[in-house]
């Protein structure tokens, strides 16, 4: 396809999904459409940059909330590698107050320990130590100043506390798991979601990098392939423990691992309540030719009880891999334990179609569709991603779907590789990208990695225009908005992560001069902002 007929076709791809599904079902649908259609873009979209700064289109103004290593009380600290932030919007707060949920995904020994690791090296105890304790996740009060409208910690609050990969969680679950009913600790926490119920969804991803991975390709001798850290050098922690999703209450700090949402490299957790309050949780296995999943509560107000489908994106089908109701599922496997610990090959054994990397999941909050991010497959040859647009078509909790390209990453849509999203009151989208081979090759026009919007109605619906630009090395990550959507929370992850010393920083965002590079947390106001949400 030509250029300018490609970009045609992904303008019309964006027109199409909104005419097709859109904006015309109900009239308040047609109140907030038109409330966007009268107004133009409120911001001039910045071009790409490779600076080591945090741009932001005109309009726009940020500001520091936590680093890695703030202080959180007498004790604990702000973790690394900030992922996915949940603003708790079940406890009655004071305005400009709020109660966070941030994951800490995974950790940098040179930042932690003062030097780079490299594989095969023996670690001491009190170098994993301190990596156990940056990653997990952090409770975390915040309170707006009045005097400089600015988001800061609330260093002593009896919310805050940290859950690290030290913390013991028990499994919520009826059996043990791998002869265990309690795993020590969380990691790999990319993103997740929240529920009605206020508890925050914490979603262990890339979990064999820490404590490796149980090694079946020879049935008769099981073995275990080491993880990237050399942590596994110096302790022995179980797999199977890892690569669920985790529930965490923000007040209490009490966490359980739900086994029943299955164990893969889960990215995003997406919650949404049917009418009787149980809860259908959209979650997907980002890994090439892995997977998208749907769990559906069998409960009110939990998610420990339910069965787990799988998409079978070319029919449109939710897939049960229940072992009752899947007779090749009783040939490989001896229980649903042992169906849920090894998700991947049930997966496949019962037909779910292999995907593009499933990054992020959030549902269009006018036309309730689903939108999962595709980042991209080297496998395949797909450099620059999707994002895919499903529309159920039983509801939620049916089994049958339709699913479309709602956009495609590329040098015409200005994007590659998109990875977190969330929508705003109005039903735009923003988004995030995340080039794990950022300024090189195919992706050198993309520059550094990037933050978009996307207005979903009028006459710029569909089209891609880019807000923020990240510092070097580094990848935006959690967008999330206040309950007024005044503030518009960002993470800035792994700045300066192509480092080889600390004498040669790539980065030092965000304290400048000399410094380390620190991953953060950052608020977003501004007069574009408010003119988009009012
Ligand atoms: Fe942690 Fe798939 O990003
Ligand atoms: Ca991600
Ligand atoms: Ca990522």
């Amino acid at each position: 396809m030509s250029t300018s007929s490609r970009r045609e076709f992904l303008q019309f791809l964006g027109r199409a999904a909104i005419t097709t599904y859109g904006l015309s079902i109900l009239p308040t649908d047609n109140l907030l459409a038109a409330s966007l259609q009268s107004n133009a873009l409120p911001f001039t979209p910045i071009e790409p940059s490779d600076a080591d700064k945090l741009i932001l289109a005109e309009g726009f103004q940020y500001h520091v909330v936590a680093k890695w290593g703030d202080k959180l009380n007498k004790t604990e600290k702000y973790g690394t590698h900030n992922d996915f932030v949940t603003f708790i919007s079940s406890v009655k707060q004071a305005k400009n107050e709020g109660i966070l949920w941030v994951n800490h995904e995974y950790t940098n020994p040179l930042f932690i320990n003062g030097k780079p690791y490299t594989k095969g090296e023996t670690r001491t105890k009190a170098e994993v130590l301190a990596e156990m304790e940056s990653i997990g996740g952090s409770i975390v009060k915040i309170r707006k100043n009045p005097k400089d409208s600015q988001w800061k910690i609330v260093q002593g609050d009896p919310v805050n506390k940290r859950i690290t990969a030290l913390t013991d969680i028990p499994f919520a679950w009826h059996e043990p798991i791998a002869g265990s009913k309690t795993a020590i600790g969380t990691l790999a926490n990319c993103a997740g979601g929240q529920t009605p119920w206020g508890s925050a969804l914490s979603c262990e991803e890339n979990y064999d990098t820490f404590w490796g991975e149980l090694d079946l390709s020879k049935p008769d001798k099981p073995k275990i392939r080491m993880g990237d850290y050399g942590w596994d050098t110096v302790f022995h922690y179980t797999p199977e423990h890892y690569g669920w999703v985790v529930e965490i209450n923000p007040l209490t700090g009490q966490a359980k691992k739900l086994v029943a949402l299955g164990r893969f490299a889960h990215e995003a957790a997406t919650v949404w309540q049917l009418p009787d309050k149980r809860c259908v949780v959209y979650t997907g296995d980002d890994k090439e030719d892995e997977h998208l999943y749907k769990f559906i509560a069998s409960e009110p107000n939990s998610l420990e009880k339910g069965k787990l489908y799988v998409a079978n994106t070319e029919r449109g089908e939710w897939i049960s891999l229940d072992i009752q109701d899947q007779p090749v599922l009783q040939q490989l496997f001896t229980s649903q334990t042992e169906v849920l610990i090894r998700c991947r090959e049930a997966a496949k054994l019962v037909g779910a179609t292999p995907l593009n990397r499933p990054e992020d999941i959030e549902i269009d909050p006018i036309t309730k569709d689903i939108f999962v991010c595709l980042t991209n497959n080297a496998r395949k040859g797909d450099v620059y991603g999707s994002i895919m647009r499903i529309t159920e078509k039983d509801g939620k909790d049916g089994l049958r779907f339709e699913s479309k390209i709602f956009m495609a990453g590329g040098p015409d849509t200005g994007f590659a590789c998109p990875d977190n999203m969330v929508f705003d009151n109005k039903g735009n989208l923003w988004f995030t990208s995340d080039m794990y081979n950022m300024n090189k090759g195919d992706y050198i026009p993309f520059k550094n990695n990037g933050f978009f919007f996307v207005p979903m109605s009028g006459e710029n619906a569909g089209k891609v225009y880019q807000v923020a630009s990240a510092p070097m090395d580094a990848e935006f990550t959690g967008p999330c908005f206040s309950p007024d959507y005044e503030t518009l929370f960002l993470c800035v992850q792994h700045p300066g992560e192509n480092s080889k010393s600390l004498k040669e920083l790539t980065s030092h965002f965000p304290d400048g001069g000399d410094s380390i590079p620190k991953s953060c947390l950052v608020a977003i106001t501004g007069q574009a902002l408010q003119e988009i949400v009012q």
